[in-house]
Parts: structure tokens; sequence; C-alpha cells
């Protein structure tokens, strides 16, 4: 029996991982935030000295050993912090870099872990690239001023000291950059439902996803 795929795009701090996350305890599927695959990228190269722009070093971090640890990685809490957003947005618009986790990405896909029967993925080109046959897609999305603010309270519940008007303009800047980039760019699959979370909470979102999954039979 092949899987069943749920994906979940939209822009930076849209809501999409509360979204995926809640979808995934619901189905009991497993649940991949690709976004933490690119930041642990960003971290390796800063970690390593290698600047983001440079595409083939940063690709040359990411080998057999260092994909087998990823799992791992994508646990720890650092990926998260401010800093590093802006360094995963300039290392996922490199082909090369996209090209090394694409596997990983499609693995789970297939075979998602602990023999769940399906599985979650949030991102920005999961309806589009990664599991264009996936039977339900969501698009989430709201106001750049609403991401901001949410992502504030999330980065200060992390003890980070960043201003609102630094995170609203990462927000801008990556959405520019992953929106206008050649490879893989963040795009609505034409058979997305969107879910603009501008004015409702968590929960109301949540509820609405839960709405549009379950009227689709798979
Ligand atoms: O959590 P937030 O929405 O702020 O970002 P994220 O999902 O953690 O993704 C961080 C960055 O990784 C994004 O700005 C994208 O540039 C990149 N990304 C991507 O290119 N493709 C994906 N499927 C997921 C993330």
């Amino acid at each position: 029996m092949p899987s069943v795929i749920i994906a979940v795009d939209g822009p930076a701090a849209s809501g999409k991982g509360t979204v995926a996350s809640a979808l995934a305890r619901h189905y009991d599927f497993a649940y991949l935030d690709t976004g933490l695959l690119y930041r642990a990228v960003g971290w390796l190269a800063q970690q390593a000295g290698v600047g983001a722009e440079n595409a083939a070093q940063v690709a040359a971090l990411l080998t057999p050993e260092a994909m087998e640890q990823m799992p791992q990685l994508l646990d720890q809490p650092q990926l998260r912090h401010h800093a590093i957003s802006a360094m995963a947005s300039q290392v996922a618009a490199h082909p090369p870099i996209r090209l090394a986790l694409l596997d990983y990405q499609k693995n789970f896909c297939a075979n998602p872990p602990q023999g769940k029967a399906g599985a979650v993925l949030d991102g920005r080109d999961i309806g589009t690239i990664i599991a264009p046959h996936a039977q339900v897609k969501l698009f989430i999305t709201a106001s750049p001023k609403v991401r901001a603010a949410r992502r504030m309270k999330q980065l200060q519940a992390m003890g980070e000291d960043v201003s609102e008007a630094a995170v609203l303009a990462d927000i801008l800047a990556r959405d520019e950059r992953d929106r206008t980039r050649p490879s893989a760019p963040l795009l609505q699959a034409p058979d997305a439902r969107v879910i603009d979370t501008t004015a409702l909470t968590a929960q109301e979102t949540i509820d609405q996803a839960l709405k549009v999954v379950s009227a689709i039979t798979f």
C-alpha cells in the first residue's frame, strides 16, 4: 500500500508547522519539517566557516555520514534561532543542495518512519516537487505583520532578544528569495487548498485544516 502524503506549504512563519504537526498527531502519521533540513545545512555551513553563497563547498558538507546524522541534527533547538533562518534560505536557493536533500524527503514519503501509514511534510515545494502525488495539499498563508508577530513570540519563548523589525525584515527577505529562486520556488500547487490564517487562532487554523483533510478519502 503506498503511504498517504499530506503536503503543507507556505511562506515563512505562516503556521505550517502548527498545522502539519497537528495533522500528523491526528492521523498518527510521521511528520517532517523540511525547513529544518535547510536550517541544518545552514548550521553545518556556519560551523565549517563556509559562506552560504558557496554552493559547491556547502553541498560538499552533505556527505553520506552527515546525511546519516541528519535525524539527530534536526532535533537541535539552535536550528530554530533567528540567525539560522537567513542562512537556511540562502543555502536553499542552490540546486546542488536541494538535490542533496531530495532523496531524504522522497524516502520519508515512500517509507514513513516507524511503519506509519502516512507522512505529513511542511515546506515550500512539497506539493510541487517533493510529493506532487500527495493526496492532500494545503497552502498556509498570513499577512507578513501577523507572521512576524507570531515568530517574535516563538523566538522570545526561546530566550532570543530580537526586534520585531528585524524579524519582519527577515521574513520579507526570505519570502522574496524563496519565491523568486529558479530552483523549486515557493509556489502554491494548482490543486492546493489555501488557508489564510491572518485572523485565525492556532486552534481555528487546525480545525479548518482538519475539515479540509477529513473531506478527502484516502
Ligand atoms: O519556519 P519558517 O517558515 O520560518 O522557515 P522554515 O520552514 O524553517 O524554512 C527555512 C528556509 O528553508 C526557508 O526560508 C526556505 O528558504 C527554505 N526551505 C526551502 O527552500 N524548501 C523547503 N521545503 C523548506 C524550507
